[in-house]
């Protein structure tokens, strides 16, 4: 379902967010901001919207709003879910929160490492020849900034132009630059998911802790390969491959910077520190580090923990002295994205049992129990991301995304257009519901032909063959169209989703194997990442992607990668926590363990689970 908030009235905003997330979570993953003080958990009642159509009334909408504003669709936004089509209007927020509502209901209070101070300073005489920094410092009484060299240079000029009233920047305890005036209602910073395919930027206003603009564009990386592995193959065979792979990802990240800025009317320059997140190889390629190592055994990283640069050596067009921070990685496997995934996520600070999993190319799963952490990575192939389907494509318009099947074939699909393939949720849905109607079988072949005319009459004509194949066809473009005109779903496509499931599923049956867990014990199942946060709970269940729980305790976590990189930017806390689970997590490498086959084996059936 869309929602489609607007962050001022005169602004309008169409957004697509996984059914069941709140309108308070998809605002915030969207960059809107709307009122709150306790996180999107519905006890501060600020969280105030207009939402069109008919939706529920709970208890504390009815304690908030009078009849006739319930009557006009006012409910409070964390408490209404997207389960279809909805027109919110987000009023203008009333408050400067001190606190930042971020990632899976993360309260942040702020403490950017960006801060600035206006002072007004005596004029030098010739009794008082007090240098101008000293002068400069002696002003700043709560912070014992180091300058440097550009701020240096400055000095003189600005606090002369500016009547000695100016305002100093400082970031991360070192004075970076001097602005006349007082400008410090003017604080941004850029948070940036640095995806394999897809890198995102958010622009944070740092003095109220609010996003103020969001874009999103394609890795430029794109033409080097889809996935990190044929990225490092590329630098292994071409020596000048590094240096454009990382001007490709630099560019990337600097046109974001410009276009949200320019969405904003924020000057570039008033940005001082910019956050990455992303994958140990993103983040090794982005600062032109060799990413063999990554690629081959014993997958080795160069550093665990990337120094933060200068944002100009990066070529970000952002302000001159403005840092880039990088997040620390636990593996070459599960890399900064998934730490910053884990601290919006709060995964260190929930005392429940909880399994975040980043389901991708390469899928990353951290489980806690409250007190021990544990991660791993697992390779499940493209699958997901319709790669080594017959039919499969990326989640683009025209990619059959949801799928039920009784009558008839009833397909959700991306942009309400005639369905041209079959996305990673598509695929999953399609199998879940085969498995469901038993025209799949536990061992993930399709029934012979006569018993499916018996347990599906509705559905068994669409059973057919293409060459040798057996295939179940779920969009027919014309009635009577060839099989191999038709999005189907082919038997090899069903093996490919069971051997990337059980990679998966493998993966975490060792992890609570490790901790002494089972699958009840598992208070809250996180399904992050843009893949993830689309999948049909009930699905995922049904073929054993995630263990069998309650779906109410799987949970779409949205694009968590950045949101744990506006953390960091909004507080020097929470990245002294992301720095943290450096220590806190233990990676654990399956692949050597004696039982990985036969828990994969085990894990293939549709059983399993
Ligand atoms: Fe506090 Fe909704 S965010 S009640």
């Amino acid at each position: 379902p869309g929602a489609a908030p607007g962050q001022e009235s005169s602004t309008e905003r169409r957004v697509r967010v996984p059914p069941g997330v709140t309108v308070f979570d998809s605002a915030s993953w969207n960059g809107i901001a709307i009122d709150s003080t306790c996180g999107g958990h519905g006890t501060c009642h600020k969280c105030k919207v207009q939402v069109s159509g008919s939706s529920p009334i709970t208890r504390h909408d009815a304690r908030t709003f009078s009849a006739s504003e319930l009557e006009s669709g006012w409910r409070l936004a964390c408490l209404v879910q997207a389960t279809r089509d909805l027109e919110v209007l987000v009023p203008p927020l009333t408050t400067r929160p001190k606190a930042a509502t971020v990632g899976v209901g993360r309260q942040v209070i702020l403490r950017p490492a960006v801060q600035k101070r206006y002072v007004e300073l005596e004029e030098p005489t010739l009794e008082d020849q007090a240098t101008d920094l000293d002068r400069l410092l002696a002003a700043i009484t709560d912070l014992e900034p180091r300058p440097d060299l550009h701020a240096l240079r400055r000095l003189p000029k600005v606090l002369r132009e500016g009547d000695f009233k100016v305002t100093a920047v400082i970031v991360d305890e070192e004075l970076v630059d001097v602005e006349p005036g007082d400008t410090t209602a003017t604080r941004c910073a850029i948070a940036f998911d640095l995806g394999t395919t897809t890198v995102v930027a958010t622009l944070l206003d740092l003095v109220t802790g609010t996003p103020v603009a969001v874009a999103s564009m394609l890795n430029r990386q794109q033409p080097f390969g889809g996935d990190v592995i044929s990225r490092i193959s590329a630098t292994m065979m071409d020596p000048d491959a590094l240096g454009r792979l990382q001007t490709a990802a630099c560019e990337t990240l600097a046109e974001l910077a410009a276009q949200v800025c320019a969405e904003a009317g924020v000057d570039p320059h008033a940005v001082y520190e910019v956050a990455i997140a992303g994958n140990a190889t993103m983040t090794a390629l982005v600062l032109g580090i060799d990413p063999e190592p990554l690629g081959v055994a014993p997958f080795v990283m160069t550093t665990a923990l990337p120094p933060s640069v200068l944002a100009e050596d990066l070529h970000l067009g952002v302000h001159p002295r403005a840092r880039a921070v990088f997040f620390p990685a636990l593996g070459a496997y599960v890399g900064g994205d998934i730490v910053a995934g884990m601290l919006a996520s709060g995964m260190d600070r929930d005392k429940r049992t909880r399994l975040f999993i980043d389901v991708g190319t390469n899928c990353e799963i951290v489980l806690s129990d409250g007190d021990r952490i544990v991660s791993t990575a697992a390779p499940a192939g493209p699958a997901f991301e319709g790669g080594a389907i017959r039919c499969g494509m990326r989640a683009a318009d025209g990619a059959i995304e949801t799928i039920r099947l009784g009558d008839t074939v009833e397909l959700g699909v991306i942009g309400d257009v005639e369905p041209r393939g079959l996305c990673g949720s598509g695929l999953v849905d399609a199998v879940a519901e085969l498995v469901k109607v038993g025209l799949l079988d536990a061992s993930g072949r399709f029934v012979p032909e006569a018993d499916a005319k018996e347990i599906a009459p509705a559905l068994h004509d669409r059973l057919t063959m293409i060459g040798q194949e057996r295939v179940f066809v779920l969009h027919r473009p014309t009635p009577g169209a060839d099989p191999a005109e038709c999005v189907v779903l082919s038997q090899r496509d069903v093996r490919e989703l069971q051997f990337a499931k059980a990679a998966i599923s493998t993966g975490w049956t060792l992890l609570l194997e490790e901790l002494g867990l089972e699958h009840g014990d598992i208070a809250q199942v996180l399904l992050a990442g843009s893949f993830g946060s689309y999948l049909s709970a009930a699905s995922a269940v049904r073929i054993g992607l995630v263990p069998k729980l309650p779906v109410l305790r799987i949970v779409a976590a949205g694009n968590v990668a950045g949101e744990g990189a506006k953390m960091a930017l909004l507080s020097v806390r929470e990245r002294a926590g992301a720095q943290a689970l450096l220590e806190e997590v233990t990676y654990v490498e399956l692949s050597d363990r004696p039982e990985f086959n036969d828990r994969f084996v085990e894990q293939l059936s549709f059983n399993g689970g």
